[in-house]
């Protein structure tokens, strides 16, 4: 019959992709138990609650095990580590985090997310970008829609090009400064997709934070995609982001979206800064009175659940669409970002200086 002593051995040459470091170096593995007739079974405690790489490490290790001879059969249960777990395990280590180019430094790092798609993240990121820039602020934007990415277009930055070398990408730069990190600079035109699965996308993701040459910002802002799965979690679990700002618009659907969104961003002990509720109402042009399209909305009740307050409603505004299609996100000017901007850096609790 194999040995735990086998099983261990196995075990320690498989990899946990994203930290590189083996299940076992890891103390992933617990109650292991080996019953006559070959069958193995244990836990496998994971870093973070719904690693996106669960299923690869389990699979790694399966195919690791049934090569041990007399192992018929692997069962493999997973469970979240608790945060003592978590602290044990990378004791003594190098924070698991990967961390910015020893040459950045960034001062507020702030996640645009909603869970929602199509509700604004990526044209409140863009519009923010350039309320913080205009007061004088570096900024810089990661775009972590990997598969979806809007940022270039907004800035009228061209696909392809990005340079860099060993050392190194260096993000490309608009014309009011704002320093941005895209995969549609990479791709050479602009519809040119990206056919990845969940591991390729949160290696694309980590990588535009660890081989980027941000140099020093003031504010790092990430443009999330829709959705809590791969990509925010990657976000929100191996990046450290200060806190998050969470996009709603009125109808009730958002909501019980952006609810979930928030759920994640507890769940990973990342505070939410704020609330911005977008399209919350139109005002005619002809009366100059506002029309509330999507009904009365939900922010608040968001809000509150989160802990924080509705920064800012943006209306429904033609000129945003139109100027954000032709690339010229940077010529909107809106009072309510500009408020947002210096709410936003006033109520950000966290802030974290990176060397
Ligand atoms: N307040 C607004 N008024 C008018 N148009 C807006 C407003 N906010 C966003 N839009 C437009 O709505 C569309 C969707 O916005 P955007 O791409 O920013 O959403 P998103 O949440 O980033 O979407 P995705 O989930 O696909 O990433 C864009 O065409 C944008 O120009
Ligand atoms: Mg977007």
């Amino acid at each position: 019959m194999v040995t735990e002593n086998e099983v261990m051995n196995a075990l320690s040459q498989v990899m946990d992709p994203e930290i590189g470091r083996s299940l076992v170096e890891l103390k992933m593995i617990h109650d292991l138990k080996i019953a006559k007739g070959g069958k193995v079974s244990f836990t496998l405690a994971l870093t973070v609650p719904g690693c996106p790489l669960r299923d690869q490490m389990a699979e790694d290790a399966r195919r690791a095990l049934m090569a041990l001879p007399g192992v018929k059969q692997v069962d493999i249960a997973f469970r979240a580590m608790s945060e003592e777990e978590r602290g044990f395990a990378f004791a003594g280590r190098q924070s698991p985090q990967p961390r910015l180019n020893q040459f950045n430094q960034a001062t507020h790092f702030i996640a645009v997310m909603s869970g929602k798609g199509g509700v604004g993240k990526s044209s409140v990121t863009a519009l923010l970008a350039c309320a913080l820039a205009r007061q004088g602020k570096k900024v810089g934007i990661l775009d972590a829609d990997i598969t979806g990415p809007s940022i270039p277009r907004l800035f009228g930055l061209p696909p392809g090009g990005l340079r860099g070398d060993g050392n190194g990408m260096l993000p490309a730069v608009t014309c009011s400064g704002i320093k941005v990190i895209s995969i549609n600079l990479l791709v050479p035109a602009e519809d040119v997709p990206v056919i990845w699965r969940g591991p390729m996308i949160s290696g694309a993701i980590t990588q535009f934070w660890n081989d980027t040459l941000w140099g020093k910002l003031d504010v790092l802002l990430v443009d999330m995609p829709p959705g809590t799965s791969d990509a925010a979690l990657t976000v929100l679990s191996a990046l450290p982001v200060g806190g998050v700002l969470m996009v709603t618009m009125p109808q009730g659907l958002s909501s019980m979206v952006v609810r979930k969104a928030v759920h994640l961003a507890n769940e990973l002990k990342k505070p939410v800064l704020g609330v911005v509720e977008n399209m919350s109402y139109y005002t005619c042009p002809d009366s100059g009175k506002p029309h509330y399209i999507f009904g009365p909305g939900h922010a608040e009740e968001i809000a509150v659940m989160a802990k924080t307050e509705v920064l800012i409603r943006l209306p429904i505004d033609p000129r945003i669409t139109e100027l954000c299609d032709a690339g010229k996100v940077e010529d909107v000017r809106l009072a309510e970002v500009d408020a947002l901007a210096e709410k936003l850096l006033i109520a950000a609790p966290i802030q974290i200086e990176l060397k």
